[in-house]
């Protein structure tokens, strides 16, 4: 099978956590270069992951003629220069989310990589995880009947870190909200298949003194009819955490736990109702059995390389595209603005 040549951009955070290991997995990938400002993770990624060259300078690594895709995975606030200077060396995109920090600059990347003719990709890749494949499938053969109510929460513990890009709005573009129900409102809208048209919010500052938003708790008309509930805070201890998925339909229910995360892994249960069922004034929950849904696991980072690579051998659109992430990131902008406002926005 013909491979991918990679240069990652950014490789001493969620790169070398997670995307380089998947990487090393994937049937379709060589890593070629790595980059980063820090010197000391771009030689010891080098080293690790077995890559030809590490610099500290991204025009270095796309000046690499057999680098074919880059995968960016700095602070959001470099990401369009980035993906600018990539696009212009000719070189496909996966960018991690969000893709900018405005809702402009993300047109403007997505525009970019149009006008260069190159595949842009995003890092929303919870989408890969077996369970939401598995969930996604349940929804459509309409084993949940008509969908009406929907939940994703995912939280962690983030307190006030001085310096830290992710927790100033104008180096990552928000919090809670841009950096994590960014996920949920992505995979609900996979899963059920349906798109956010409304939205209510309330988000901002509960616990800690940074300028991105601690918590984002947002509310969602889907054009289904169906209506979505998204919290997510970096103010909730990671041991307390919980990291669910609910869907309910006429028919009946999912509950996903701890599976939205960076493995593959937690627990479904699927509760099916007797459609021939008539009203029940007692509401006894009779025919209640909860059954474990059973999915194929792997590494979802391992699917994101390989699912982007197939778009580039294929020449096909990337399964999580740059207007995908364009898409949810401006629903996430709508919760920020109806949570200043105090007014619902349409989308
Ligand atoms: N999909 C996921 O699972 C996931 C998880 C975490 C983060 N992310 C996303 O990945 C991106 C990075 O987040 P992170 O948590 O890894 O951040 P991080 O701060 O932990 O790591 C960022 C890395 O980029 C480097 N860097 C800083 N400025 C740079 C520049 N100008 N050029 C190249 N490298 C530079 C840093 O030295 C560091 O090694 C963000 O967009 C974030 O939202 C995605």
């Amino acid at each position: 099978m013909k491979k991918i040549k990679w240069g990652v951009i950014g490789c001493g955070g969620i790169a070398d956590r997670r995307t380089l290991p998947g990487m090393m997995l994937a049937d379709n990938a060589e890593l070629v270069a790595v980059m980063d400002v820090n010197p000391d993770f771009a030689n010891a990624c080098k080293e690790k992951y077995g890559a030809k060259y590490a610099f500290t300078n991204e025009a270095d690594l796309l000046a690499i003629d057999e680098i074919e895709a880059v995968y960016i995975a700095s602070p959001v606030f470099c990401h369009k220069p980035q993906v600018f200077a990539a696009a212009a060396a000719k070189k496909h995109i996966l960018c991690e989310k969000p893709l900018g920090l405005t809702i402009e600059e993300s047109e403007e990347i997505v525009a970019e990589c149009k006008k260069q003719g190159v595949k842009l990709g995003a890092g929303l890749m919870m989408r890969y995880h077996g369970y939401h494949q598995a969930m996604k499938a349940l929804v459509a053969e309409k084993k949940l009947g008509q969908i009406v109510s929907m939940r994703g929460q995912l939280t962690c513990w983030y307190p006030e870190i001085p310096g830290n890009w992710r927790q100033d709005k104008a180096r990552s573009g928000g919090g809670a909200g841009m950096d994590m129900a960014i996920h949920c409102i992505d995979l609900l809208q996979y899963i059920s298949g349906a798109k956010a048209v409304e939205v209510a919010a309330f988000a901002g500052n509960q616990t800690f003194n940074y300028t991105a938003d601690d918590f984002s708790n947002i509310l969602i008309k889907m054009d289904d009819g169906s209506v979505m509930y998204v919290d997510a805070n970096f103010n909730i201890p990671d041991a307390a955490a919980r990291g669910r998925l609910e869907i309910y339909g006429t028919r009946g229910s999912v509950l996903a736990e701890g599976t939205i995360g960076q493995v593959e892994g937690g627990k479904v249960e699927v509760v099916l109702s007797n459609d021939t069922l008539g009203y029940d004034a007692a509401q006894d929950r009779v025919d209640v059995e909860a059954v474990e849904l059973e999915a194929k696991l792997g590494n979802m980072y391992t699917k994101e390389i390989e699912g982007f690579g197939n778009a580039i051998l294929n020449d096909t659109v990337p399964p999580v595209s740059g207007d995908d992430a364009l898409q949810v990131q401006k629903v996430v902008e709508a919760a920020y603005t109806s949570a200043k406002t105090g007014k619902n926005q349409t989308l």
